[in-house]
């Protein structure tokens, strides 16, 4: 299991303080499960890792094969909640340089920006190979996906004809509603459905994240089980001394009370940088509203100890970190002799790179505790996909929890609109007449 150490945010908060919000996260957790909280048509996450059925998961499988077998690559279409997940897990568990067993596609990623230079050399790198498409948007509507998938579609058609599109193009979007949904149904794409009551970034355990993941050839049934283990392990009777989710839920809210504003969620192993991607996603859409909430940060360490290092170590204190500690490696790697020694390293000849690493942890967060930054450390035994569905579940339960007692509706994200509704006044989208008159006078 996970390990949560808080100790060494003592000093900056108490350990009792923590403790007196045994009742608060206790009652917020009740609320999840009986759903009586705000949002609480949004909670089908909840339980969704001991509920998914054998039959979803050998059929999500079975659709993967489809497309391992016909793609050297597969493009997933999505943004946000819609892509994040997969994206965490795959980059997680994948070989850093890129190299893959033989019959594994290679996975990118589209719809999740509006950079045309991006998606253009997407398409060029498309060209003459082999690929398939993941199109996975819960509204069906979002622009960022929509643009990506038109052009896409069309490559797709063209380069590998209509019949073979039809069957390495596959749809995860509402069951009824959106234009993803229309298009899945008129060209007869194999198609999931999103369920109603999971929101984007709580929907990493469904389709969204679990067909992608499928395809980049890891084990959906173990991703699954490890944060099946996790409920199980954070169950609403756990009592709060031994309840993972319920503590970090506690002591964060505890730390942002006393100014503590922004979590920057660290790790030691660049393969973890979307994994912090999808957890400020999941943070930052849950939290940030009624003009309050926990800003989520990260870095990856120790290539930002030689930038926002400085920052943390003596900048503003108001931030503390939350550090994802990998405690065994996939690889042995030593330093080596050098009988010159001229760059003076054979100190740590014959001691292994991980080591060091260790070293540089734990200094660091020695040093950042001095300097007044309180430290979460999460522990996880090794980087698999028992291991990520753990975490996983960990993080979803907790920011339920924590959003509660905060006080905020955890399941929407009224202020995502704002934007869209001003690009689409601008671009004219039809309907918008009224608003495009608004804006064009003030601007
Ligand atoms: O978490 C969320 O709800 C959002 O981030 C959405 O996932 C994101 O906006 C994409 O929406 P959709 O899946 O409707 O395209």
């Amino acid at each position: 299991m996970i390990g949560l150490s808080i100790e060494k945010t003592f000093g900056a908060i108490s350990k009792a303080a923590v403790s007196a919000y045994e009742m608060k996260v206790k009652a917020a957790q009740d609320a999840l499960e009986m759903g009586t909280g705000k949002g609480s048509d949004f909670l089908g996450w909840l339980h969704l890792p001991s509920s998914i059925s054998e039959a979803m998961l050998a059929d999500i499988k079975a659709t993967a094969q489809v497309l391992r077998t016909n793609c050297e690559v597969v493009v997933v279409a999505g943004i946000g909640g819609s892509y994040l997940g997969a994206r965490a897990v795959i980059e997680a568990l994948s070989n850093s340089f890129g190299a893959r067993e033989k019959e594994t596609p290679a996975v990118v990623y589209a719809g999740n920006n509006l950079s045309e230079d991006y998606l253009y050399e997407l398409l060029e790198f498309l060209k003459g190979k082999r690929f398939g498409v993941i199109n996975i948007s819960k509204s069906g509507t979002t622009t960022e996906t929509a643009i990506a998938f038109r052009l896409l579609k069309r490559a797709c058609e063209e380069q590998r004809g209509k019949e073979m599109a039809q069957q390495v193009i596959v749809a995860i979007t509402d069951e009824h509603k959106g234009a993803a949904r229309v298009t899945a149904d008129k060209e007869g794409y194999k198609s999931y459905i999103i369920p109603d009551n999971v929101g984007g970034r709580y929907s990493v355990l469904t389709p969204v994240g679990l067909l992608p993941i499928a395809v980049a050839g890891f084990d959906i049934a173990q991703l699954v089980a490890g944060a099946a283990a996790m409920e199980k392990a954070c169950a609403a009777e756990t009592p709060f001394a031994e309840n993972l989710a319920a503590q970090y839920a506690a002591v964060r809210n505890e730390l942002y009370q006393r100014g503590k504003k922004i979590e920057i969620l660290v790790n030691f192993c660049p393969k973890l940088h979307y994994f912090s991607e999808w957890w400020k996603q999941l943070y930052g859409e849950s939290e940030g509203k009624d003009h309050k909430g926990i800003y989520p940060a990260s870095v990856d360490f120790t290539t930002d100890l030689h930038s926002m290092g400085q920052w943390i170590q003596e900048g503003e204190r108001s931030i503390y970190e939350t550090v994802l500690s990998i405690n065994h490696t996939d690889h042995t790697l030593k330093v080596p002799t050098d009988e010159a020694n001229l760059d003076g390293l054979n100190y740590l000849a014959g001691r292994r790179i991980d080591e060091v690493n260790k070293m540089a942890e734990l200094g660091t967060q020695l040093a950042h505790v001095d300097g007044g930054v309180p430290n979460i450390r999460i522990t996880v035994d090794r980087l698999d996909e028992y291991n990520l569905g753990q975490l996983i579940y960990f993080f979803e339960l907790a920011c339920g929890i924590s959003g509660y007692v905060l006080g905020v509706n955890p399941f929407d994200q009224p202020g995502v609109e704002a934007y869209k509704s001003n690009m689409f006044a601008l671009l004219n989208k039809p309907g918008y007449e009224e608003a495009s008159k608004a804006i064009q006078a003030r601007i």
